[in-house]
């Protein structure tokens, strides 16, 4: 009651100091907030971390510092002196907390290990942290992991405003995984409850109870019950695990606090913690996963200036050319994809696509462009797209460069793929199993849409690799000299149909025989990667999803009108209906797009 009855009374404060300042009246000055920065083997993510702590919108002068750094085999305590050096005097107070010599704990088997002294190390760290924002007179504290990115620049000013004993915003991650749980069970573990998918997917919104948060959260020094609330030492009838999230939980039960998740606005992400066996390297991969999570899905992360990276030394990882096929009217696209390869450290080179708009028939007569005889789009019945040909176009350019340049090996990119997890090392691993077993190949898709994955048949010794069936898409593929000679001598601007319909007609899987029937011979050695390395950014149906093949004219048509093809189902995530055979002149009913 006490505490719904201080909320109240701070929405109502808040309120007023609109009025006020409406009225020209200064407002009264923000809550003030000691944000806690306990950080470990964190260069990976500090400078995201840090940047986005240094965009938040909350006056620094209602803000104090307080850092602890231990254990490092790394560079994080001279990031974060750097920083604190850069920007520290801009905070109200800054605590430096005194590092002991260690570098590791004396049981640990890895630097990703939680050992028994660790939780405990953890959880003193953290009264520590809180002890000292008491004796400041903060009114809240902030707790935030390094490797929790705040990219919601009002995340602070919204956490206050709830007003509530501790509230954590919910973090987004790459995996089923967050920083609450909705349920725990009576001797302090995980309990799975109906509520946690809907709350995580936000299928349901608001701030809700639950029984624990981690990570990142906000803590009031002013709610009621707080006085006895504490980190360590675990309150004397503690018998659940020790681990620091659960003897947490516990000591705000045992305080009678309440705890609250808020999940109505994107907060920021967080990198799914690995494995105690598993290296600092395999954390930053997948940290820098998330950074190109959320170039997709945004707000995008952004490193403070205030700290020096290590170096970044892209490569064009062992193909003499890669390409990304990208319309220049689309500079977003551009240049997310121009950023997700540079945080990857591979060197894209960009080409320009043709834009299907700015085609004309006598431009298409000039470069002898002609559709394939009867080809239709299987879904909707509709004919060549001026977008599809600028497609086409576009993908047969790098083709020519490859011939003209000898180039052995390159890989192609279009604009809009969303890379999985660990992109780059499993693309080395590929290549060089691929290397190694010497085996011929023409194309190899990284991105695709499998039409009959069952009957994809595996390639012996090559478990990443299958050899491709009927695919639709052109998302991401590497290609051979020899290959783009066999692409090339089948003269498909003559006859043209989707690239995406031409490729397999090319390896000899298309199921029309009569599309089949103009091309010969029929021989690329075209594999996929299996599991895929690469899926679109957005599908048919998303809000976000924009196609410039899909919403396109017919080929031949002039009068610069476009029309919005929603019949072909290519782009919907998910199976696709086979359709092998099919004349193409029905108009198939739409799956549901699933989720
Ligand atoms: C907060 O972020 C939004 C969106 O990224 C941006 O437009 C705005 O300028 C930022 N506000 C402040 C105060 O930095
Ligand atoms: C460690 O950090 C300092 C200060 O930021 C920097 O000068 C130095 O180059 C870094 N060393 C490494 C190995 O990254
Ligand atoms: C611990 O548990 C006992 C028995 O349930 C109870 O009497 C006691 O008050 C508890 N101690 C604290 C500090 O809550
Ligand atoms: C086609 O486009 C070209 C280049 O923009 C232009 O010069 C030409 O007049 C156009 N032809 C027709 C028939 O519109």
């Amino acid at each position: 009651m006490g505490v719904m009855l201080a909320a109240r009374l701070l929405g109502l404060l808040l309120l007023l100091g609109l009025r006020l300042q409406a009225a020209g009246i200064a407002e009264p000055p923000l809550p003030t907030v000691v944000l806690a920065i306990l950080a470990r083997n964190a260069e990976h993510s500090l400078p995201h971390y840090l940047g986005a702590l240094e965009r938040l919108d909350y006056p620094r002068a209602r803000v104090a510092l307080w850092c602890a750094t231990d254990h490092n085999m790394d560079n994080t305590t001279e990031m974060l002196q750097e920083w604190l050096a850069a920007v520290g005097s801009d905070y109200a107070a800054v605590f430096w907390r005194p590092e002991g010599e260690s570098r590791s704990y004396p049981s640990e088997e890895g630097p990703k290990h939680w050992t028994k002294e660790r939780h405990q190390f953890l959880m003193e760290l953290k009264q520590e942290a809180l002890t000292f924002a008491r004796n400041w007179g903060a009114d809240y504290v902030l707790f935030a992991d390094t490797d929790n990115i705040l990219t919601n620049n009002q995340t602070l000013r919204l956490l206050v405003e709830k007003g509530l004993p501790v509230v954590a915003p919910m973090l987004d991650s790459q995996t089923y995984y967050s920083n609450f749980w909705c349920g725990i069970t009576p001797q302090g573990y995980y309990r799975r409850t109906a509520e946690y998918f809907p709350t995580k997917n936000r299928q349901r919104r608001g701030c809700f109870r639950v029984p624990m948060v981690h990570s990142t959260f906000l803590l009031s020094l002013r709610a009621e019950g707080i006085s006895q609330f504490a980190f360590y030492p675990p309150h004397p009838n503690y018998t659940w695990p020790f681990d620091d999230i659960i003897v947490f939980a516990y000591a705000c039960q045992a305080a009678g606090v309440s705890v609250h998740v808020c999940n109505e606005q994107r907060y920021g992400y967080m990198n799914v913690g690995v494995k105690s066996h598993q290296t600092l390297e395999d954390e930053k991969v997948n940290f820098i996963h998330l950074i190109l999570e959320a170039l997709v899905d945004g707000p995008p992360m952004q490193a403070s200036a205030h700290v020096s990276r290590p170096p970044k030394r892209p490569s064009k990882m062992g193909f003499d050319e890669v390409f990304v096929i990208s319309l220049a009217r689309r500079p977003n696209r551009r240049e997310r994809m121009l950023s997700s390869l540079w945080e990857m450290e591979i060197s894209g080179r960009v080409v320009d696509a043709v834009d299907g708009r700015m085609l004309n028939s006598s431009i298409l007569r000039s470069l002898g462009v002609d559709l394939l005889p009867g080809y239709q789009d299987p879904y909707s019945g509709r004919t060549l797209t001026k977008g599809e040909v600028g497609c086409f176009l576009s993908h047969y350019s790098i083709w020519e460069e490859v011939v003209a340049r000898g180039l052995a090996r390159v890989l192609v990119f279009e604009d809009d793929v969303r890379f999985q997890s660990n992109f780059r090392g499993r693309l080395k691993q590929l290549m060089e199993e691929v290397e190694a077993r010497k085996l011929p190949w023409d194309l190899i898709y990284l991105g695709r849409k499998q039409v009959n994955p069952e009957e994809e048949v595996a390639v012996e010794g090559l478990p990443g690799l299958v050899v491709a069936g009927y695919s639709y898409w052109t998302l991401a593929y590497t290609l051979s000299l020899a290959g783009a000679r066999k692409l090339l001598a089948s003269q498909p601007l003559h006859r043209m149909l989707p690239v995406d319909e031409f490729l397999p007609i090319m390896f000899d899987q298309h199921p029309n025989e009569q599309y089949k029937a103009h091309f010969w011979p029929r021989d690329l050695q075209a594999f996929s990667a299996q599991p895929l390395l690469a899926a679109p950014t957005h599908y048919a149906g998303d809000a976000e999803w924009l196609s410039d093949t899909e919403t396109s004219s017919p080929w031949d048509d002039d009068s610069g009108r476009l029309i919005s093809w929603t019949g072909s189902q290519k782009t919907l995530r998910g199976p696709v209906l086979d359709l092998a055979g099919s004349s193409g002149h029905s108009l198939h009913p739409q799956p549901r797009d699933e989720l």
